[in-house]
C-alpha cells in the first residue's frame, strides 16, 4: 500500500504526538512541518527526521508532494489553515474542536465538501477502552435504549495556567466538552436539541487566565434522551490525574458507569505526591505509542490509507461544535437553548 504523505500544522504538545504515531505507522509519511515558531518546528523535523520545514501554512498547502494535513494549532485557529488546505485538496486531521464559532464551523464544512477532501476530526474518546466497550453492549441492546446520563470531565488546573499558553482565549467547554458531548452523542446516537448550562468564573480569573471555570450543563436529545454534563477546568492540581473522568448511563433494561480516572492501574508514589498516570489516554509500550490518544489518530492514518469511512464525521464534528456553542449561548443568557442546526 502506497504511504500516505503528511504534513502536520502545529508543533506544540499535540503536535508532537501527532508526529510521534505518523513516525511509527508503517502507512504513513511525515513530509513536513509547519510552525509560525520555526525552532518549534526544527525541534520536531530534528527528533522525527521530518524533511521540509515551514513558517507559513500557505507554503505547506502548495507543497505538491503531499497528500494530508494534520491540523494541531490552538482551538480558535484551525479554520483559516483547514480552508486553505482543502482549496489545495488536502485531506486532513483537525484537532478538535472543529472550529470555536458559527462561521468558521461553516467555512470548513463548506469548503471540504466543493473541494471533496476527506476530513476528522480528533474527538478521541470513541477510542477509549470502556467507553468503546459501553458503546458496543449500548449498540447490542444489551442494556435496552439509552434513558439518560451523567458526564464528568474536568482538567486540573495546570492545563489551564501552565500547559496551554492561550487557555484564556478558549474554554473547558471547547478543550474537554468537545470530548464530552460527543461522547454523548455517539452513546445516545442521537443529536442535542435542547441546552441549559450554568457557569462559574473567578478561580482562573483570579490566577491570570480570563476564561470561565466551570459549566454545568443539562442536555436533552431528540429522541428524548437527557443527561447532565460536567467540565471544568480547576481541579486541584494535587489530584492523581489531569483528568477527572466518570461516565453513567441509564437504559430501559439496565445501567452502566465507568471511572476512566480513578482506576489504580498503576500508582505512582513520591516524596511530594500520588499519581495513577493517565495510561488508557497515552503510554509507551517499548517503543511503541499505545492509548486512546494515538489510537485516533493511528485509525485516521489507516483509513486513509484504505478509503474507508472515518469513525468520526464531519458532520458528527459540526453538530458537537454547533450544540458547545448553544451551550454557551445558554451560560452567557441564563436560559435555555434550543440547538440549531
Ligand atoms: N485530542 C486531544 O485530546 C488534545 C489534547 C491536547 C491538545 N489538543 C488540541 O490540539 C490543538 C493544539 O494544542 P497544543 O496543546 O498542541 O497547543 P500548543 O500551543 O502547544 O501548540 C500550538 C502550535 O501551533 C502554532 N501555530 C499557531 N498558529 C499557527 C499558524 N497560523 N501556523 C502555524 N503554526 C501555528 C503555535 O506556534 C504553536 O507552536 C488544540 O486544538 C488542542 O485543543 C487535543
Amino acid at each position: 500500500m502506497e504511504k500516505v504523505k503528511i504534513g502536520i500544522v502545529g508543533a506544540g504538545v499535540w503536535g508532537e504526538t501527532h508526529a510521534a504515531i505518523y513516525q511509527e505507522h508503517p502507512f504513513a509519511e511525515i513530509v513536513a512541518i509547519c510552525d509560525k515558531q520555526e525552532e518549534r518546528a526544527k525541534i520536531l523535523a530534528d527528533k522525527y527526521k521530518i524533511p521540509r520545514i515551514y513558517t507559513d501554512y500557505h507554503d505547506l498547502a502548495e507543497d505538491t508532494n503531499c497528500d494530508a494535513v494534520a491540523i494541531v494549532t490552538p482551538d480558535f485557529l484551525h479554520a483559516d489553515i483547514a480552508v486553505e488546505m482543502a482549496a489545495h485538496h488536502k485531506n486532513m486531521l483537525i484537532e478538535k474542536p472543529l472550529a470555536t464559532n458559527r462561521e468558521d464551523i461553516d467555512r470548513i464544512y463548506n469548503a471540504a465538501k466543493e473541494n471533496k477532501v476527506r476530513v476528522m476530526v480528533d474527538l478521541h474518546n470513541r477510542w477509549n477502552p470502556p467507553f468503546n466497550t459501553a458503546w458496543q453492549e449500548i449498540r447490542q441492546g444489551t442494556l435496552g435504549e439509552p434513558y439518560s446520563a451523567y458526564i464528568r470531565h474536568n482538567d486540573i488546573k495546570w492545563v489551564a495556567t501552565d500547559m496551554l499558553s492561550w487557555a484564556g482565549q478558549s474554554s473547558i467547554l471547547w478543550f474537554l466538552g468537545s470530548h464530552s458531548l460527543d461522547t454523548l452523542r455517539w452513546m445516545f446516537h442521537d443529536e442535542v436539541k435542547r441546552v441549559y448550562s450554568v457557569k462559574k468564573r473567578g478561580i482562573l480569573e483570579k490566577l491570570g487566565v480570563p476564561t470561565d471555570d466551570l459549566f454545568l450543563t443539562t442536555i436533552e436529545f431528540s429522541k428524548g434522551g437527557v443527561a447532565q454534563m460536567e467540565n471544568g477546568w480547576v481541579t486541584p492540581n494535587g489530584n492523581m490525574n489531569i483528568n477527572d473522568f466518570k461516565f453513567s448511563m441509564l437504559c430501559t433494561k439496565g445501567m452502566l458507569s465507568i471511572d476512566a480516572s480513578n482506576h489504580n492501574m498503576l500508582q505512582m508514589v513520591t516524596e511530594e505526591k500520588t499519581t495513577t498516570p493517565d495510561i488508557l489516554v497515552a503510554n509507551r509500550v517499548f517503543d511503541k505509542c499505545k492509548g486512546l490518544s494515538y489510537e485516533s489518530i493511528r485509525d485516521f492514518v489507516d483509513r486513509l490509507a484504505d478509503g474507508r469511512e472515518f469513525r468520526v464525521s464531519l458532520d458528527d464534528a459540526r453538530n458537537t461544535a454547533i450544540a458547545i456553542l448553544a451551550i454557551l449561548e445558554s451560560a452567557e443568557k441564563r436560559q435555555a437553548v434550543d440547538v440549531v442546526f
